[in-house]
């Protein structure tokens, strides 16, 4: 007679079994591939919308890789918008071994830490929206580090560019939210507009979690600034941009792509929209010759808009399947090592829906977009003041 005690061993070494032959599968079959954006907090929307993006790849341009035994599943992470996290996060993700790319990150101030720890093991990031230049000039992360959209020290002087042609602003305030991203855009902004004869009235930094501008908005109403120049992200621009027209500042507003969001107007009301620009990376998707597919399925699958950083998400994860495809191939069908897809990214060159993508030997995208956008006009084709395309600088 089978006591309980023999069923339940018997059950237990079943279970085992089980947990062995499904890890040895695991070992064999899947392949991750990590989003690390804000999911959580002020710049969520964003980040939700990148790691959207990117599952629409792992489900489109996962069934290559499936057809030569493995399995491509994605693994969304929340680093909060905040350095410490993301690099926590690359410690642990690290760790895993069936982890071989990573899109990542929205903000710079997070990507350059976290990109730091991706090297320590040659596991391949692709941002698909970090612009500060550090993330692809380190030498220490050069075999890791990507990006398929600009940089800020052509982002800035551009947007320099259209406040001294276009607005004929001479007299500036300049704030930045003292992240990598806004403190270094603030930067390349200001020493393009002094280049071009203006005057600087103000150049300050003001923490991330600050919601109130009064003391530097009623300086303004003193020292009457004809431009408010703002290197930061959408919740914190758009509450500037609400309390400037408070106070009945009428004074333009300009900002980089960090303010790139379909709720920078919800934050700063539509009545504060009229004079507001900002530069950014990425051109409308209604401009994208080839988005229509993308959108229409992401509407579908997601009920809602992309944002329009979505597709660069999309971009960045196809970047690293196509990678990972390529590399098991290379391999006659064996499991690559995460050197071997950090290289085969690089050689990365076919045309994504952002764009035709390839990378130079620092990791940037080839040739970025860089586009004026008029805050307040309805439709997205309206809102484009100025388009220009310009290639990586390249060593
Ligand atoms: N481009 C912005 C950054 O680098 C979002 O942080």
């Amino acid at each position: 007679m089978i006591t309980r005690r023999t069923v339940l061993i018997a059950v237990a070494a079943t279970t085992a079994t089980l947990f062995a032959s499904t890890a040895l599968a695991q070992d064999k079959h899947t392949i991750k591939i990590v989003t690390q954006s804000p999911l959580s907090g002020p710049q969520s929307v964003i980040g939700e919308g990148i790691m959207m993006g990117a599952q629409l790849a792992v489900a489109e341009f996962g069934k290559e890789a499936g057809d030569l035994g493995y399995q491509i599943v994605l693994q969304p992470e929340d680093d909060q918008a905040t350095p410490n996290v993301g690099v926590a996060n690359a410690n642990r993700i690290l760790n895993d071994a069936a982890v071989l790319g990573v899109v990542a990150h929205y903000n710079s101030g997070v990507a350059i830490p976290s990109s730091e720890v991706y090297a320590k093991d040659n596991l391949v990031m692709v941002s698909p929206a970090a612009t500060n230049p550090t993330l692809t000039e380190q030498e220490s992360t050069r075999a890791i580090a990507n990006r398929i959209c600009g940089r800020d020290d052509i982002q800035g002087p551009a947007g320099a560019n259209f406040a001294a042609e276009t607005l004929k602003a001479k007299k500036v305030y300049i704030i930045n939210d003292k992240s990598a991203y806004g403190s270094g855009i603030a930067q390349t902004f200001e020493e393009a507009m002094k280049k071009n004869g203006a005057e600087i009235l103000l150049s300050t930094g003001v923490d991330q979690n600050e919601t109130d501008f009064s003391s530097i908005l009623n300086r303004a109403r003193i020292d009457k600034p004809d431009l408010v120049y703002y290197g930061g992200t959408y919740p914190q621009g758009g509450l500037i941009i609400k309390q400037m027209r408070q106070k009945g500042l009428q004074a333009s507003f300009l900002g980089g792509d960090g303010l790139d969001s379909g709720d920078l107007q919800k934050i700063a009301g539509s009545e504060a929209m009229t004079g507001v620009y900002f530069t950014t990376t990425a051109l409308p998707l209604s401009q994208m010759k080839e988005a229509g597919p993308f959108v229409d399925t992401y509407k579908a699958k997601f009920s809602k808009d992309p944002e329009v950083y979505s597709v660069y998400g999309y971009d960045s994860a196809h970047v690293i399947i196509a990678a990972i495809t390529a590399a098991v191939k290379a391999k006659n069908g064996e499991m690559p090592t995460r050197a071997e897809v950090a290289s085969a990214v690089r050689q990365t060159n076919f045309k994504g829906v952002t764009g035709p993508i390839s990378f130079t030997k620092k990791g940037d995208v080839a040739t970025a977009k860089y586009v004026v956008i008029e805050a307040a006009k309805s439709a997205d084709a309206n809102k484009i003041v100025k388009v220009l395309e310009v290639a990586a600088p390249d060593v």
